[in-house]
C-alpha cells in the first residue's frame, strides 16, 4: 500500500513536470523596449489582440530601457523553445549580441519598429516609413508658418535608436529649404546653425546635432532641455514659435515647458504615435499634430512574417535597410498626419481609439 502511494506520488510529480515544461514552450518570443511609454503598451495590447487568432503560442517580455535585461529576455525566450524572435531593441548596436545569440540557437530574428545595427543576424525588419514620419512633422510646421524669421526649436530622439536619425533626416529634408529661404530661424542648436546650408547631412553631422537636441526619448530630459533652451533664449527668440518634437511623449513635455513661458505667445509643435494623452492634447489645443503609425498594421506584418518563417517561407519585402553589415529586407508601412481637423476621422472613426477615452470631442 505504502509503495503504491509512493508510485502514485512519483507519477503525479513527473506528469506535472512534463505538462509544466510543455506549457512553457512557445513558438514566438516578443521583446519590447519599455512599459514606461504609452507607445509600447499600445504594441503589447495590439499583440495580445492579434495573438488570440494567430494560431501560434507567444510570450511578450519588456526590457525596461536596459540592454542587459533585454539580453536576459532573449535568452529566456530561447530557453523556452522560441523559433522566432520579434524584437524592438532598446539600443540598436547593443542588441546585435542578442540577435547573434538567437541566430546561433536557430531562431529567425525579426527587428520590430527599430532596426538592430551592426550584425548579420537580422532576417526581416517590420517598420513604418520613418523618413516619412519626420517629413510629415516638418511639413506641418512649414504649412503653419508664414513670412520670415519664425523661431524654430529642434528636438530629436535617442541617438541609440536608428529611427531618431531617420525621423531627423526626413524632417531636415523638408525644413532645410525653409531655413535657407529665411522662413525659419533655428534657435536652440549651434551645430544645426553651422550645417543649415547643407541640403543633405551625413550620419555623423546628424549625430552632432542630436548631441545638442536629444530628448533620449525621455519626458524629463525633454522638459529640462526645453526649459534650459528657453532660459537662454532672448525675448525676441520667443513670440510665435515652431517646434519639431520627435514623438508624443516628448512633445507633451516640451509643450508644457513652452506653455509655461510668459514670452511664448503661440507654438506649433509636432509629435508621433497617436498616444491617448496626446490625442487629448490635440483636442485641447495643447499639441498641434501627431503622426499616426497604425500599430495594428505593424503587429499584423510582424505576425504574418512570423507565420511565414514558421512555415519555412520568406516574407515579402519591398525595401531594404542597411544596418551597417547587411541590407535587411523590409516592408515599410505608410503613416498619417493627424491634427484637430481630422482627429475624429483618423483616430475615432477608424476604430483606432474609442471615443470614450477622450473628453471634448464633438
Ligand atoms: C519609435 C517611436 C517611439 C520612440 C520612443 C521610436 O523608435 O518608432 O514610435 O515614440 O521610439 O520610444
Amino acid at each position: 500500500m505504502r509503495r503504491s502511494i509512493v508510485w502514485i506520488l512519483v507519477l503525479f510529480f513527473v506528469a506535472t513536470a512534463i505538462s509544466y515544461s510543455f506549457a512553457q514552450t512557445i513558438e514566438v518570443g516578443i521583446v519590447l523596449p519599455t512599459k514606461d511609454e504609452p507607445r509600447w503598451i499600445q504594441d503589447e495590447a495590439r499583440f495580445n489582440d492579434a495573438l488570440k487568432t494567430a494560431g501560434y503560442s507567444a510570450e511578450i517580455l519588456f526590457s525596461q530601457g536596459s540592454s542587459a535585461r533585454e539580453k536576459e529576455n532573449v535568452e529566456a525566450l530561447i530557453t523556452k523553445g522560441a523559433k522566432i524572435l520579434i524584437i524592438c531593441p532598446h539600443d540598436a548596436t547593443a542588441a546585435a549580441a542578442s540577435a547573434d545569440e538567437a541566430r546561433e540557437a536557430g531562431l529567425k530574428v525579426i527587428s520590430y519598429d527599430r532596426l538592430i545595427l551592426e550584425t548579420e543576424s537580422v532576417d526581416y525588419y517590420v517598420t513604418f516609413d520613418s523618413i516619412a514620419v519626420g517629413a510629415a512633422q516638418a511639413q506641418y510646421l512649414v504649412d503653419k508658418a508664414s513670412g520670415t524669421g519664425n523661431p524654430l526649436y529642434l528636438y530629436a530622439g535617442a541617438a541609440t535608436d536608428n529611427n531618431s536619425f531617420l525621423f531627423f533626416e526626413g524632417a531636415w529634408n523638408v525644413l532645410q529649404p525653409k531655413i535657407a529661404d529665411g522662413t525659419f530661424v533655428i534657435k536652440n542648436s549651434s551645430k544645426a546653425i553651422d550645417l543649415q546650408g547643407k541640403a543633405e547631412l551625413t550620419r555623423a553631422e546628424m549625430g552632432d546635432i542630436l548631441g545638442q537636441v536629444t530628448t533620449e526619448w525621455d519626458f524629463t530630459t525633454a522638459k529640462n532641455l526645453a526649459e534650459a533652451n528657453l532660459t537662454v533664449a532672448e525675448v525676441a527668440d520667443k513670440g510665435d514659435v515652431f517646434i519639431l518634437a520627435p514623438n508624443d511623449g516628448t512633445s507633451r513635455a516640451i509643450a508644457d515647458a513652452f506653455a509655461d513661458d510668459k514670452d511664448i505667445k503661440s507654438y506649433v509643435i509636432s509629435g508621433q504615435d497617436a498616444e491617448i494623452p496626446s490625442v487629448q492634447y490635440i483636442i485641447d489645443g495643447k499639441q498641434s499634430m501627431t503622426v499616426l503609425k497604425d500599430v495594428r498594421t505593424l503587429v499584423k506584418d510582424a505576425s504574418d512574417a512570423a507565420v511565414t518563417f514558421l512555415e519555412g517561407g520568406v516574407p515579402e519585402a519591398t525595401h531594404t535597410y542597411n544596418n551597417g553589415r547587411i541590407d535587411v529586407p523590409a516592408k515599410p508601412s505608410q503613416v498619417i498626419s493627424v491634427d484637430k481637423g481630422n482627429v475624429k476621422a483618423a483616430i475615432i472613426d477608424s476604430g483606432y481609439w474609442d471615443a470614450s477615452e477622450f473628453t471634448g470631442l464633438d
